[in-house]
Formats: C-alpha cells, structure tokens, sequence
C-alpha cells in the first residue's frame, strides 16, 4: 500500500513535531479525521498535560483532547523514537529571530537532528514553521541526504504554513485554507491527502519555496498595512481627527479598500518577525528590501508615541508621569488570547517604568509577566483598583473589560485600540 493509499484509508499514523498554538491544534484536528496521532515535544509539561487530557490552548476545549486521548487517537511524548512508527510527520517549532535579528533555525535544525535517527524510508515530512523562502531545500533536503536517505526518492518533503489565528471564532485551523509546497508531485499528494482528511480547502502551489514565499506574503502585508494605519494615526493625532473615525468611515467602500487598525506597536511570534524573516534572507541575495524595513521602523514607533501621549495627557492636569500610577488594560498581545510573546504592551509599560510611573496591569488572561526580569502580577480589576489609577490605559481589548464600569470608575481613559467605542465620557481619549 503507497502512503497516499495509507493516509486515505485511514491506516497512515501521523505525527506532530512541536504542540504549542500551532501544533496541538492541527495534531487534534488530524486525530479527529480518524487518525491515530502522536504528538512530539520537548517539554514534558505538555506531553503530561496531553496524555491526562488537558488543554492548555485556548482554542483547543480539554474536553477534545481528553475525547481523542480516551478513543487512543492521539498521545504525546518526548521521545523521538516513535516516528518510526510514523508515516507523515509535521513539524510546528518556533522560529524566532536571533538578538542580531537575524532568523534563528536552531529549533527547526534541533528538531531535525532528532527526527532523523528514527527516519526511515516511504516517511513524509512536512514543515509548518513560518521561515524564509528556501529553508525547506537549503536546510531540510542537506540534512535528510547526510542521513543516507534520498529526499523525494526515500522520503516525501513539503512545506505547508501554519495560519492559526489564535483567539479567532469564525476561523479554525479546519475552516482556514492550508496551502501545500510539495518538493516533488508525489509529496504534493500525501500532504494534501493529509490536509484534505481535516482541512476543508488545500491550495497546491508549484514548489516549498512558493509556499514559504506565501506565508511571508500574507504577514509582511499585513506589518506594512497596519504601518500605514500607525503612521496615519500619529498624524491624525497632529491634525486633531479621530483616526478611528477615519477608518470606519473609509471601510465603507465596498471595493479597494480594506480597513487595518493602530495599536500600540506590533505583537506576537508573527507580524513583527517574519517579515525580518524576508529581509534577511533578501539582503543575502543582494536585495535591499525598503519598503518592508521601513513598516518595521514606523510600527516600533508606537509605543514610545504612546506613552509620550500618556505624559501629555497627564501633563495637562499638572501631574508629571514619573509617580503618576497606570493601570495598563491587557498584556497580551491581542485581544482574547493569554499570549505575551512581542506583545507591544510589555514595551509600553517598560518605557513608562524607566520614566517613574507606578505601573499595575489587569488580563484576564494572563497572571505576570517580567520587565526587566522583575515579575509584575496582575490586578484585580475593580471599581477601586480603576479609581486609584492616574491613567487607565488600554493596551489590549479584551473582550471581558467591564467597559462601562471603568468609564465610570476611572480619572483618565487613554485607549490605544478604540475598546470604549460607543462608550462616551470626557475623561476617555482614543489615540
Ligand atoms: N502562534 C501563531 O499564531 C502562529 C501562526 C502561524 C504560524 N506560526 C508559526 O508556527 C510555528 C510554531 O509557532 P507556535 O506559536 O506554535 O510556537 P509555540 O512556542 O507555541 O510551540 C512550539 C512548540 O515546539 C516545541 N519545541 C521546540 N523545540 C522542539 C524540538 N526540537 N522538538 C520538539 N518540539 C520542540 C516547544 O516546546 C513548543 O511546545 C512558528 O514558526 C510560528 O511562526 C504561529
């Protein structure tokens, strides 16, 4: 029986390399479609969480996994000897950016180096990890070969990106369309025999490096985008017009248009890295890419205009920042999810920290975070905790803000995400 025979039949067992946002939602889902799953990770945390039927991402119900683990469809471990028992192998570890901001492949390499012992022919591997356009034949096919096995001959390589979105109702890792670079057509097939058991759209394209190309396509568009907004916002600030006012209006056009919001800066493990992902590996190849740098300048703007409007407001009550107390709304990165990683808040509340103000946070979603390696815990946010502070100051709308009882609570409202829309008051300002 061929692999593609396998995965249609439901006799392929599948693994996941990497059970974070990404990994254990697609593991799930691959579960789901009937069948059997392992899950890979160096961290035995979620492993344990895993086999005891626990969740610990927020799209991702336990219930699910306890469902899956309980019917023996899905178990994870740390141990990579069990991709030999594995037919199709998707790996889903972070790829960060270097301190030098430059793209950091160790976790890929890492996890690799130990998939390949166990590697074995009739296998197909399939890299989910965001990452520049050639990682997948530069890096993945080199290593494979040292290990005495033939990419596209022994083994099936393709490049799939992920494209969760994190804290999304309406669109779900089954709902999102999954776009498929095979190395050759016949890994082209399995991996959208694969996707196709669980994902209601697979969109082949001709090559890994297309879909590699894809997936920085759809996150530099969205950096420069939201650029364009943050630099339109600060001069909106300038002229005294609503920014918001503007977008909405504009997001009335039916055509050619389609409306990207400010914020206090750019977040999470995607927007502002993977375009650095892009630039780097351009300038490699002689290429100067402006444009792209230049989102990324004006998007790290934000949180230093941010605070200096904070300073200006509190200024025009005779109260300087340093002493002032702030009380940040969200520390996520966006709204509804419990993620930190880049979050633009973190960056604001340490520029207002180095300029002397007392700085507390309230998120539902998450307890303490580290500024300059000190933990800081999360308040209760309450009628008296709000009261007490100079400045409310949202940073992420999350949905279970009890936004009229802070309009009525608070001295001064600086809102960064237009959260209290629809909510008047003279003591709130939207930037
Ligand atoms: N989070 C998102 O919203 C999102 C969206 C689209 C794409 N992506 C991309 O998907 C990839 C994964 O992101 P994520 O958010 O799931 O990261 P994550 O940090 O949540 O999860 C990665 C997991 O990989 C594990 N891991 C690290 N090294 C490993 C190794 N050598 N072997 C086995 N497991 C290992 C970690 O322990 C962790 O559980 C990244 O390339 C990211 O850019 C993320």
């Amino acid at each position: 029986m061929t692999l593609i025979d396998k995965i249609r039949s439901g006799e392929a067992r599948a693994g996941v390399v990497g059970l974070g946002y990404v990994g254990l939602p697609l593991a799930v889902e691959i579960a789901d479609s009937g069948l059997s799953v392992i899950g890979i990770d160096v961290q035995s945390s979620k492993v344990e969480a895993i086999n005891a039927g626990r969740s610990y991402v927020l799209d991702v119900p336990s219930t699910r996994v306890a469902a899956l683990v309980e019917a023996g469809r899905l178990r994870a471990t740390t141990d990579f000897a069990s991709v030999a028992e594995l037919d199709t192998i998707n790996i889903c570890v972070p790829t960060p950016l270097r301190k030098t901001r430059e793209p950091d492949l160790s976790f890929i390499v890492q996890a690799i180096e130990s998939i390949l012992p166990h590697l074995r022919k009739g296998q197909l591997l399939i890299l989910e990890s965001t990452t520049y356009p050639g990682t997948t034949e530069e890096i993945l096919l080199p290593l494979i070969a040292g290990a005495g096995l033939e990419p596209g001959v022994d083994v099936d390589v393709a490049f799939s990106p992920e494209r969760t979105d994190p804290g999304n109702k309406a669109y779900t890792t089954r709902t999102i369309p999954k776009v498929v670079g095979g190395l050759n057509p016949r890994a082209s097939e399995a991996a959208c025999a694969l996707y196709g058991r669980c994902i209601e759209t697979v969109v082949s394209v001709s090559s890994p490096k297309v879909a590699e190309m894809v997936k920085l396509l759809e996150n530099t568009f969205r950096s420069v985008n939201i650029a364009l907004v943050n630099e339109l916002a600060m001069l909106c600030n300038r002229f005294g017009i609503d920014v918001w006012e503007v977008i909405d209006a504009a997001a009335t056009k039916p055509f050619g248009f389609m409306p990207f919001y400010p914020g206090p800066g750019l977040g999470g493990h995607c927007i502002p890295v993977d375009p650095q992902y892009l630039t780097w590996k351009a300038r490699a190849e002689g290429f100067e890419p402006r444009f792209i740098e230049l989102a990324g300048v004006i998007n790290a703007q934000k949180p230093a205009f941010v605070v200096q409007k904070v300073a200006d407001l509190l200024n025009d009550q005779s109260k300087p920042l340093r002493g002032s107390r702030i009380l940040a709304l969200g520390v996520a990165y966006k709204r509804d999810v419990d993620d930190v990683r880049e979050s633009p808040s973190i960056d604001v509340m340490t520029l207002l920290i180095d300029k002397g103000a007392v700085v507390t946070f309230a998120d539902p979603f998450v307890d303490s975070v580290k500024i300059h390696d000190q933990p800081v815990s999360s308040v209760e946010l309450s009628p008296v905790s709000v009261a007490a502070a100079d400045v409310v100051l949202m940073l992420t709308d999350h949905t279970a803000f009890d936004r009229p009882m802070i309009a009525k609570n608070a001295k001064l409202i600086v809102d960064t995400r237009n959260g209290f829309k629809g909510i008047g008051g003279s003591n709130i300002t939207r930037i």
